[in-house]
């Protein structure tokens, strides 16, 4: 019987006190991955992350699964994933992936690579005369003024011209800003899930009314979604700019331009929530997939 290690966290972990509200998409992705596993020969172990060392023994291969807070202590979470990996653990997705997924940057490296990305300017912050400047720049009148480190929509700001900042706000850290796509209301976001580099599933996120960001915390909700060979097309284009070896699992999250095609938004190769609702099958491939590795 081979072990995998799935790293969890205080907040996602069931009965360690106060979850998180998404924590939801934890239990989802267990219920999903157990039996498959099992039905594997796999052994699923879920750990958190920053557990005593001694208590990852035994395991052959760790998913980075559901460590959401590894945002509140990158180094920490960095230092942990290197040691297990010297301790010939395989860490999936591998550590110098997390290290280049862990800031937006790397979309610019994904465009340079061919890969259609939403137009950005980066910045090391953000004046309202900056996002001025933006809105100038992609002649349009809103725009999304996002963390160069983050997720979950931590700390972004929608900015229209009718509901500028004050003159002495400042965006207070490394930025980007996007034209507001208004394909995130109308159609929504997206996502396609890639286990191996094979789409497994894709899914599509819409936000609550009045909102525009999909995340479920603010009341977006998701739904089955069966892409055309165009966009599946697009989805595995990304995939095919990824500057390292097929990683185990990602998510590909997507927002349709103005002129109608796809825009890759995120890239996420770290702790994606891999929506098995939308993707009954998704127990099953990664249980294969792992099973090829840990061999
Ligand atoms: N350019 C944009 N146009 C419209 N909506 C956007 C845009 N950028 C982000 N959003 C919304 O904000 C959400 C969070 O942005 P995202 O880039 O995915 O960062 P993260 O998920 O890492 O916080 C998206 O899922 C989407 O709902
Ligand atoms: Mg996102």
């Amino acid at each position: 019987m081979n072990t995998i290690g799935f790293l969890a966290c205080e907040t996602t972990l069931p009965g360690a006190g106060q979850r998180r509200g998404d924590a939801f998409e934890h239990d989802l992705m267990i219920g999903a991955l157990e039996p498959a596993f099992s039905a594997k020969g796999l052994e699923l172990r879920i750990i958190d992350w920053e557990a005593g060392l001694s208590e990852f023994d035994g395991i052959e291969l760790a998913m980075l699964g559901t460590a959401l807070n590894y945002q509140d202590k990158p180094d920490a979470f960095l230092t942990r994933l290197d040691k297990l990996a010297a301790n010939g653990i395989m860490v999936c997705n591998p550590p110098e992936i997390v290290r280049w997924n862990a800031s937006k940057t790397y979309l610019r490296e994904l465009a340079e690579a061919g890969a259609r990305t939403i137009p950005t300017l980066w910045r090391e912050t953000v004046t309202a005369r900056g996002v001025l400047e933006a809105m100038d720049t992609f002649e349009t009148d809103r725009v999304v003024v996002k963390r160069q480190v983050g997720a979950g929509a931590l700390g972004q700001e929608l900015v229209s011209r009718g509901s500028l900042p004050p003159k002495q706000w400042e965006f207070g850290h490394p930025a980007m800003l996007q034209p507001y796509l208004p394909a995130i209301a109308e159609e929504g976001e997206l996502s396609f899930i890639f286990i191996d580099g094979e789409l497994s599933h894709a899914l599509r996120k819409r936000p609550a009314d009045g909102d525009y960001r999909i995340q479920s915390l603010y009341g977006g909700r998701e739904e089955d979604y069966q892409p055309t060979p165009e966009e599946h097309a697009a989805s595995q284009a990304i995939m095919t700019a990824l500057p390292f070896d097929t990683p185990l699992y990602a998510r590909i999250d997507m927002l349709r331009a103005e002129d109608g095609a796809l825009q890759v938004m995120e890239a996420e190769l770290i702790e994606p929530y891999l929506y098995p609702e939308q993707g009954p099958e998704l127990g099953e491939r990664l249980a294969a997939a792992i099973s090829e590795r840990v061999r």
